[in-house]
């Protein structure tokens, strides 16, 4: 069972037509899909196994007024039928790629500290520097909190989570 990691262009909405169980929390919505792919600074990378995409990782392209952009990876997933096979990994990989084709100077990505998988998945990607912990507070406006993929913790005012820097690129 092997699945191709290749990052989304912008004509190619199709290729969510089909999606295992596990890797979006909801279900596709044509119009965010479509919203998401056209927009340019917004990332979205599948792996993909006959057809089926059984994982994503996503990020986005943060401007700044002093500094370069930075790609911030929000969320990453991969099908349980296809985990522990090297998916994730190659998942983020192909984001970095593409966020340094874009110039970014680097890319960051944050998780819980008790998340074992996302951690082990992100510190086993080469160049990525020592995970540093902080606290997220979060505004609820429309619908549920970012509630973790993961551990699914009720929510809290702050929740401690680890992040790091991958791949610090040198322009
Ligand atoms: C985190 C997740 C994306 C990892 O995907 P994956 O395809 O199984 O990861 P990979 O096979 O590429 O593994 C990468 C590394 O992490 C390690 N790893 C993966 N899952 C692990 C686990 N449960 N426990 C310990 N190590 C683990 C692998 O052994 C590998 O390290 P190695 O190269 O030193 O052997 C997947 O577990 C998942 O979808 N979890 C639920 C969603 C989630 O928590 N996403 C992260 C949100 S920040």
């Amino acid at each position: 069972m092997t699945a191709d990691c290749r990052i989304v262009g912008r004509d190619e909405a199709g290729l969510l037509d089909r999606v295992a169980d596990d890797v979006f929390d909801d279900e596709i919505n044509a119009h965010s899909l479509a919203a998401f792919l056209g927009d340019p600074r917004h990332v979205l990378a599948v792996a993909v196994d006959e057809g089926t995409v059984v994982g994503m990782a996503m990020g986005v392209e943060c401007f700044h007024p002093d500094k370069a952009p930075q790609l911030f990876i929000n969320e990453v997933a991969v099908a349980l039928t296809h985990r522990r096979r090297g998916v994730g990994r190659r998942l983020v990989e192909t984001l970095l790629e593409a966020a340094k084709a874009r110039g970014c100077s680097c890319a960051w990505v944050g998780t819980e500290t008790d998340n074992a998988a996302a951690n082990a998945l992100y510190r086993s990607v080469p160049g990525a520097a020592p995970a540093q912990a902080f606290v997220l507070y979060e505004w609820k406006f429309l619908g549920r909190l970012r509630t973790p993929r993961s551990s699914r913790h009720d929510s809290e005012s702050g929740r401690s989570l680890s992040y790091l820097f991958l791949a610090a690129f040198t322009r």
